[in-house]
């Protein structure tokens, strides 16, 4: 298996090109967007510049693995020779079910139909390709250079042939693939989520600070990151669709986004990528300091 082509040129998409391109298979990047290609390409190349200064990998290695990635704006033209397809576009389910008809259309009939999906039903994505054996769960972890997790997510119809495959991959990719099945949230997700949800409904009822929530997380807990900042970091209308994905699938109020994310969320404040959420994000710059609205 050499070629793979992904879909999605957004942070997870860039971030899975990376990866594949830096184990030395040839990458179709994809996008409809001509300006989010030529920044994930910076983007994968300031990522690798990183590791040069940190003496990981050589200049060559950096070259050699730029020069692995292509970049196009077309789908029906850049999947005939892919091995596997990696989608890993906007979540949202009916711009994924529309990109897998395509996928299936364009693609070869061995081809393993991936999607980087945190939390829509491998299952009913699966429902619109004529051989939904072929297709599975990849979900990679931001940032994923980094990150050692792929959960691999079986749908009710994915063949064991192609779930083993993709395990392989994972592997070669110096990840550690872990086998679930499809459920709602899956696993990473349905136990992080209401973490985080509840984190913020503490908040909310005035228990302790934003800095004090994350801190005894991260002190006690040991988690590189507090659930708040890791909020701000995912963002927050991905973390409230995923809690409504898991209140509606598994049938519980329980799982229901608290007011306090949903307002954020109604606001604008989506976290790093809108510059606040629970803290405020200068761009370009690691530091943060506690929004306003929780002084
Ligand atoms: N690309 C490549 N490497 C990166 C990177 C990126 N985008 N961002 C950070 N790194 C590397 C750094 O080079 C550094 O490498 P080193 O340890 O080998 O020297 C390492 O990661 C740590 O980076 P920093 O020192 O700059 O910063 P931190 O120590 O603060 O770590 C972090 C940053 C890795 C993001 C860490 O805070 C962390 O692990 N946070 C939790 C991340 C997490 O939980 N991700 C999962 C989110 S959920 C998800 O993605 C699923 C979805 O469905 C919601």
């Amino acid at each position: 298996m050499k070629q793979v082509a992904v879909i999605g040129a957004g942070t997870m998409g860039n971030g899975i090109a990376h990866v594949f391109a830096q184990n030395e298979y040839d990458v179709r990047l994809i996008d409809i967007s001509e300006s989010a290609l030529n920044k994930a390409l910076s983007t994968i190349e300031k990522n690798l510049k990183r590791m040069v200064q940190k003496d990981r990998i050589t200049e060559a290695d950096v070259h050699r693995t730029m020069s692995n990635i292509s970049s196009h704006t077309s789908i029906a033209d850049s999947l005939a020779q892919a091995d596997l397809i990696v989608e890993a576009a906007t979540e949202n389910e009916e711009t994924k079910t529309r990109i897998f008809k395509e996928m299936d259309q364009h693609s070869s009939p061995g081809c393993l139909l991936a999607t980087n999906t945190s939390s829509i039903s491998i299952t009913k994505i699966a429902t619109v390709v004529q051989n939904p054996e072929r297709v599975i769960g990849m979900h990679f972890f931001n940032p994923v250079p980094v990150m050692k997790l792929v959960e691999v997510i079986q749908g009710y119809n994915t063949s064991k042939e192609v779930a083993g495959q993709v395990v392989s991959i994972a592997e070669n990719l110096g990840k550690i693939p872990i086998l679930v099945k499809d459920y709602p949230g899956f696993i990473s997700n349905r136990v992080l989520m209401p973490m985080i949800n509840e984190a913020i409904k503490a908040l909310e009822q005035g228990v302790a600070g934003v800095r004090e929530i994350d801190s005894i997380m991260k002190l006690g807990m040991a988690h590189p990151m507090g659930p708040l900042h890791l909020a701000d970091f995912i963002g927050l209308d991905v973390c409230m669709n995923i809690m409504n994905v898991l209140k509606d699938g598994l049938g519980s109020d329980y799982y229901a986004p608290c007011p306090l994310l949903v307002n954020m969320v109604l606001a604008g404040k989506l976290g790093r990528k809108s510059g606040e959420g629970f803290y405020i994000h200068l761009a370009e710059s690691k530091e943060i300091r506690v929004s306003e609205m929780f002084h």
